[in-house]
């Protein structure tokens, strides 16, 4: 073989806890990259959990999985950032901000000191101001600094609505925007089946939207934390970037005069391909949910300027 045209593809995720290790193994089930970097501040956990994966390579194969260190984000394609503090029953998404912000700096200085061509995917919570925070602190281009934002809210709603119509939640379109939390904005003007309007009542509305809104403090309350959908949103954002799909998808990006606001990182449908986010797509939203949108932005525009970035 002549191995100097082989060029592996690298995912490094930093954070071990249960977010960054279900997205290693999804990646790894879905064989999306060659190798996947695990880094923890506490290396031995991720020493450990690379050792539980590697020991599946036997049944799935194709994959190099280790423990690494900063030094290993060298030439990656992507830096996917779930760590941080989680939620705990009864706390909100903007209550971790404080904690994980003063962890943020030195996570992005950490990786920006060896990788200044690949994306920065941002899964950590408050995921919006994060991603945020990343893109001032890296320096990086604005597209190659992605938050998951609300394509996780998205399929939940898309779930639920294809549960309620008995219809294959990929054959709903429809989106959640905003902040991923409780300011998030259901699109119910645009909400379609093959372009054929969604009619529901208005209950049946409020029933869905508020059960896509409480997911997370739904789950967390049964089970402590929420892993598996966010990992597959993660791999479905991995996936369109590397394989250069151009996929419609939900992300955290920045604004600048999106339905009139600007300068804030919020979830919209985007185009992401090679180079990260390479188009927002602006929807026509109605006066309400644009509205709704501009209280969301507020929101998050009010928690930035207590930061000191
Ligand atoms: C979620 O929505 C907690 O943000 C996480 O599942």
């Amino acid at each position: 073989m002549n191995t100097s045209i082989y060029r592996p593809s690298r995912a490094v995720i930093i954070g071990t806890g249960a977010v960054g290790t279900t997205t290693a193994y999804t990646l790894m089930l879905r064989k999306r990259v060659s190798e996947i970097v695990l880094i923890d501040v506490n290396h031995e956990k991720a020493v450990g959990e690379a050792l539980d994966m590697n020991h599946g390579l036997p049944f799935v194969g194709g994959v190099k999985i280790w423990a690494g260190d900063y030094s290993d984000c060298e030439g990656a394609d992507i830096m996917i950032v779930t760590a941080g503090a989680s939620q705990k029953k009864g706390e909100t998404r903007i209550d971790l901000l404080k904690k994980n912000a003063a962890i943020f700096d030195e996570i992005v200085k950490n990786i920006t000191k060896y990788n200044k061509e690949g994306i920065l995917l941002i899964a950590t919570n408050p995921v919006d101001i994060l991603s945020y925070v990343t893109l001032k602190v890296s320096g990086f281009p604005v597209e190659r600094v992605i938050g998951s934002g609300t394509l996780l809210d998205s399929a939940r709603y898309r779930y639920l609505l294809g549960k309620h119509k008995e219809i294959d939640p990929r054959s709903i379109h429809a989106h959640i925007i905003g902040e991923h939390g409780d300011s998030e904005v259901p699109v119910w003007s645009l909400a379609n089946v093959a372009g054929v309007a969604l009619e529901l009542d208005e209950e049946d509305k409020e029933k869905i939207f508020d059960s896509t809104k409480n997911a997370a403090y739904e789950i967390i309350n049964a089970k402590g934390a929420t892993f598996y959908a966010i990992a597959l949103a993660l791999d479905r954002i991995v996936t369109a970037i590397l394989q250069n799909q151009g996929a419609v998808l939900n992300v955290s990006t920045l604004l600048q005069d999106y339905n009139g606001v600007s300068d804030v990182y919020l979830g919209v449908p985007c185009i992401v391909d090679r180079t990260g986010v390479r188009e927002v797509l602006n929807l026509p939203l109605n006066e309400e949910e644009k509205a709704l949108f501009h209280k969301s932005a507020d929101k998050l525009k009010s928690e930035i300027a207590k930061l000191d970035i």
